[in-house]
């Protein structure tokens, strides 16, 4: 039984294995994380200035008896953690800092435990300058697919603190400044450990829920950018995020037959580089294959503007005299779309674009065929980035047509070079437009901006390679960044 249970395992992750080669990977690079820690620390410390850290309160044996007493509004007046060092490593992510300092105040008060109950009160400054502080990160992926950042620990050690009564005796704290320095440590110490855990998590939880998953583009179409495994760290260098980078038609989602190829993490040393397959962009042409868009008929009463002829025989008599000649008088309608998915190639020299059509004459009277022709285009797709979003622009388009099938015999096709023309600006440049200009979303965080993108292409897939600003929107990060 056990053994039938591993088996199903093993198989499991073999099968899971298999299909999760990803169409789009994401690397974060360690000079993005070395950028993001100079904004994230100076937000922490603005955090750990609004902590509550609760009163302190006990007693104490003094020469003039037992006394107790109480340590309220103890404030965390400043913090500098400017060493801090970040590092990738196995499972995540770990930060050190050394060498920090630190400033708290406190308002003090005692009390004689027995008659005739002496009392005090005051404040008390205490620094130091010898914080150190380690938090480690671990990244992973939940079930959805989703990036998440949990702290697996965290630890501050204020160091040795120089306390300074001020107001009331001396004398008598003196002979306790060393109790009560280390009552105050222990307890700062564990108020932001314990404090500081939820708040990080909370904070990378809501930041990582800004990440596109499942995106539509339209009411037909979506991308699905979840992750196909658990992000790969590479100690040192980069973490790198696999995605499925697939897009679906919606109504009826089907894989894209053609598994992607297999990419780099990185290429060079910018922050963020993104890698992808010949694939993304193939699904994106399948799944607007599905949708029907990328075919119409024309009929008598639906002749678009643009199109000088009637569809009828007798107005193309001189076009296609075979036409007229075996259908005279005739009306016709003409369908015009793909024989398959348009397919893109990916190779050293850009992204190329071929698209198998045909145009179909039918006329109506005798229910019949009239021709079949094949419609060949080919486009080169050159990139550009916008606001975190791609856009296609085609150039070079070429075309070409040959006859497929014909009732009515063979006929020069140079006559309808014309129509060509015309349907290419009219009917195909459109579609391009439509499919390549609207602009797909990359997977960023909000508020993350490219800043000079890179393109780069490879043998069936390509690199876009970029720096970052982060601009945090709306104070994202820190609305979640609560003590109470
Ligand atoms: C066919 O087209 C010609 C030329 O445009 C037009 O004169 C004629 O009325 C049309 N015939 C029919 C049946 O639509
Ligand atoms: C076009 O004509 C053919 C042949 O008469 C007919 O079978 C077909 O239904 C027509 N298509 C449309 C959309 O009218
Ligand atoms: C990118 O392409 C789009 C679509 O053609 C165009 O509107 C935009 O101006 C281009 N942007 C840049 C920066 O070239
Ligand atoms: C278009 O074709 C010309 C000639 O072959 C070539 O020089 C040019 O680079 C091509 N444009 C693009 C964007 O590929
Ligand atoms: C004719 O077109 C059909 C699809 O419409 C295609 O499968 C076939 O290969 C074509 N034949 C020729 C000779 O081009």
């Amino acid at each position: 039984m056990q053994k039938l249970i591993l088996l199903i395992i093993l198989i499991g992750i073999i099968t899971t294995e298999e299909a999760s080669l990803p169409g789009f990977k994401i690397s974060l690079t360690k000079p993005l994380f070395d950028e993001a820690i100079k904004i994230l620390v100076p937000l922490a410390i603005k955090d750990l200035q609004n902590m509550n850290i609760p009163d302190i309160d006990g007693d104490f044996d003094s020469p003039i008896g037992k006394i107790e007493y109480q340590f309220t509004s103890i404030k965390l007046n400043s913090i500098s953690l400017s060493n801090a060092k970040l590092s990738l490593v196995s499972g995540g992510i770990s930060i050190s800092i050394s060498g920090g300092s630190a400033s708290l105040s406190a308002n003090w008060h005692w009390k004689e435990k027995s008659w005739p109950h002496v009392s005090d009160s005051g404040s008390v400054d205490i620094d130091t300058s010898s914080v150190s502080a380690s938090v480690s990160l671990a990244i992973g992926s939940d079930s959805n697919g989703r990036p998440t950042i949990v702290t697996s620990s965290i630890s501050l050690d204020l160091g040795s603190l120089n306390v300074h009564f001020h107001g009331g005796d001396s004398w008598l704290y003196n002979l306790f400044s060393g109790e009560i320095s280390d009552k105050i440590k222990s307890s700062v110490e564990s108020e932001v450990n314990s404090k500081v855990k939820p708040m990080i998590d909370q904070a990378a939880e809501k930041f990582l829920s800004t990440v596109p998953l499942v995106e539509p583009i339209d009411s037909n179409v979506e991308i699905d950018y979840r992750l196909v495994s658990t992000p790969e760290i590479e100690a040192g260098k980069d973490i790198m995020c696999p995605l499925k980078g697939e897009f679906y038609y919606i109504p009826h989602p089907h894989e894209y037959p053609i598994a992607p190829v297999t990419m780099p993490s990185t290429i060079n040393t910018e922050m963020g580089q993104f890698f992808i397959s010949e694939f993304v962009f193939n699904s994106l042409a399948f799944s607007y294959y599905q949708t029907g868009m990328l075919s119409a008929t024309v009929t008598p009463q639906n002749v678009p503007s643009w199109f000088p002829f009637k569809l009828n025989t007798t107005a193309w008599k001189d076009l296609i005299p075979q036409l007229f000649n075996t259908y005279p008088g005739q009306t016709m309608n003409a369908s015009i779309g793909v024989n398959s998915a348009p397919v893109c190639s990916i190779s050293s020299s850009g992204i190329l674009l071929q698209i198998d059509g045909f145009l179909r004459v039918n006329v109506i009277q005798s229910s019949k065929m009239a021709f079949i022709l094949n419609l060949f285009a080919n486009a080169q797709i050159s990139m550009n980035i916008s606001d975190a979003k791609i856009y296609g622009n085609f150039n070079n388009l070429t075309t070409k047509m040959t006859l497929n099938a014909s009732t009515i015999g063979q006929f020069s096709l140079d006559s309808l070079d014309q129509i060509l023309d015309l349907m290419t600006q009219n009917v195909l440049v459109p579609l391009l437009n439509e499919l390549f200009q609207k602009g797909y979303p990359l997977p960023v965080v909000d508020g993350a901006q490219l800043v000079e993108p890179h393109f780069y292409f490879y043998d069936k897939y390509m690199a876009i390679t970029s720096d970052f600003k982060y601009t945090p929107s709306n104070n994202k990060i820190q609305q979640n960044w609560n003590w109470n």
